[in-house]
């Protein structure tokens, strides 16, 4: 039996903000669009759309089925329904797999504090050059003292949410932080799309070009699905642990795919417009919304006031998914080792820290995390590559042989319909977990490992 006093969201729409708020984060915002630009566009997002529907939402309520039926942690979980099986390293290497992401991720997110901290003091307002704007960047990234610190106060203030707990910190922050995000992306949409010649931006990004398909674009479109929506290291086994019993659970899940699949399209709808609107190539890569925007802001009207909504945009988008992350490591010292929340979240936090410090030093700070071990890339991209990419492809494959295989459909459409709520097709389901979303994500583990490309 769960403890009582795990904690439990509020109620649906608790859940709706909180599980949003794990899966919008810089996938979304950085990471979707300078990913769409760079694999042509419209084909891509049709991909992308697709695969949501096909293997995103799938995975997403076979986590959910997990963390409702036996309100644990991952690995807890595995326990409760299969002891005495190798399953629980499953979940352990789902654990393990928060840790790893939050200790890169938490570089990123440091990254969006300084640049909401230079459009609050007016950096980013006035009119600078691309070379100006790249030189800022470059400045920034390596400086280890300052990419150390941003870091540590990223991974503070996620500490500060979690020991909070379930109501009182996570669903209390993102109540208030998910609303935010959505007035600001709206008004952001609506000023990128006025733009002149904005237009051409979105026919960009919504009509498809299917000569530009091919295995990469299909595998990023895949990959991004996978890591947009928080899927494969178990933050929905996590957070649909604290989903409470009466309330229809699937439909729930459904809103979250579809919510965080809205907020990348909204950022795309900011970012190309404004792209097109000054002559940027969309294909500038992941230094689209650090180095690109920068200088487009300036030679916006209230250029300022677009870049600090768009900065913090990005910091509270940065947040409520870290929170996510670290929650996964806590949830797991909590339930399974008996820790309180307070010691697991400052002392799980502090370690991440520590072991996020190569990673603060890789984008120039320290010649060696620069290239690692002569292997031509830096610290934080190695830690995508084992965390991001190959752990959550096996993480979600692995997850869909279990409940697809091991524990089966039946026992799966029980927990995911225990409230009551009858899902629409439950036939479906069952093919698309069993068969569908293995052999996709399969393939593009396969990809990845032959090609040595990633997502
Ligand atoms: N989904 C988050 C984003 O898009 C990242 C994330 C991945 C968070 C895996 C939790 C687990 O930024």
């Amino acid at each position: 039996m769960a403890s009582a006093n795990r904690g439990q969201w509020s109620g649906k729409t608790a859940f709706i903000l909180a599980a949003a708020g794990s899966a919008i984060g810089l996938g979304n915002i950085w990471r979707f669009p300078y990913t769409a630009g760079e694999n042509g566009g419209g084909a891509f997002v049709l991909l992308y759309l697709g695969f949501v529907l096909l293997v995103g939402i799938p995975v997403i309520l076979a986590e959910l089925a997990i963390g409702r039926k036996t309100e644990k942690n991952p690995v807890g979980a595995f326990k409760a329904l299969v002891p005495d099986s190798l399953w629980p390293y499953l979940g352990g290497l789902g654990v393990a797999t928060g840790f790893g992401i939050l200790a890169f991720y938490a570089v990123l997110a440091g990254w969006t504090l300084s640049y909401l901290y230079g459009a609050v003091t007016g950096i980013y307002g006035g009119v600078m050059t691309a070379a100006e704007s790249q030189a800022l960047f470059e400045h920034l990234i390596g400086d280890p003292t300052l990419t150390i610190i941003l870091t540590g106060a990223f991974i503070l203030l996620t500490i500060l949410v979690v020991r909070k707990g379930v109501s009182g910190g996570i669903e209390l922050t993102t109540k208030i932080l998910m609303p935010v995000l959505l007035v600001i992306l709206l008004i952001l949409a609506v000023r990128s799309v006025t733009l002149p010649g904005g237009m051409d931006g979105l026919v960009y990004l919504f009509k498809p070009d299917f000569s530009k398909i091919n295995g990469v674009v299909i595998m990023s479109a895949l990959g991004q699905a996978l890591f947009s929506l928080s899927l494969g290291m178990g933050a929905m086994i996590t957070y649909g642990s604290y989903f409470p019993k009466t309330e229809n659970i699937f439909q729930a899940g459904i809103a979250v795919a579809l919510f965080d699949t809205l907020i990348a399209v909204l950022a795309g709808i900011i970012i190309f417009p404004a792209l097109f609107s000054v002559g940027v190539a969309p294909d500038s890569g992941p230094g689209l919304v650090f180095v690109v925007l920068p200088s487009i802001f300036g030679s916006l009207p209230a250029g300022q006031l677009f870049a600090i909504a768009f900065y913090a945009l990005l910091s509270i988008a940065a947040l409520t998914s870290t929170i996510s992350l670290l929650e996964v490591v806590v949830a797991y010292f909590v339930d399974e080792k008996g820790w309180t929340r307070n010691k697991a979240s400052w002392l799980l936090g502090s370690l991440c820290f520590v072991l996020a410090v190569p990673s603060a030093l890789s984008s120039g700070g320290a010649a060696m995390f620069t290239d690692f071990l002569g292997t031509g890339m830096d610290f934080l991209s190695i830690n995508n590559i084992i965390w991001g990419n190959y752990s959550l492809s096996i993480g979600a494959i692995m997850l869909c042989v279990f409940v697809g295989w091991k524990w089966g459909i039946p026992a799966a459409l029980e927990s995911l319909e225990s409230s009551g709520h009858k899902l629409p097709s439950s036939k479906g389901l069952g093919i698309l977990i069993k068969y569908v979303c293995p052999v996709a994500v399969g393939i593009v583990l396969v990809y990845i490992v032959v090609t040595q490309q990633y997502f």
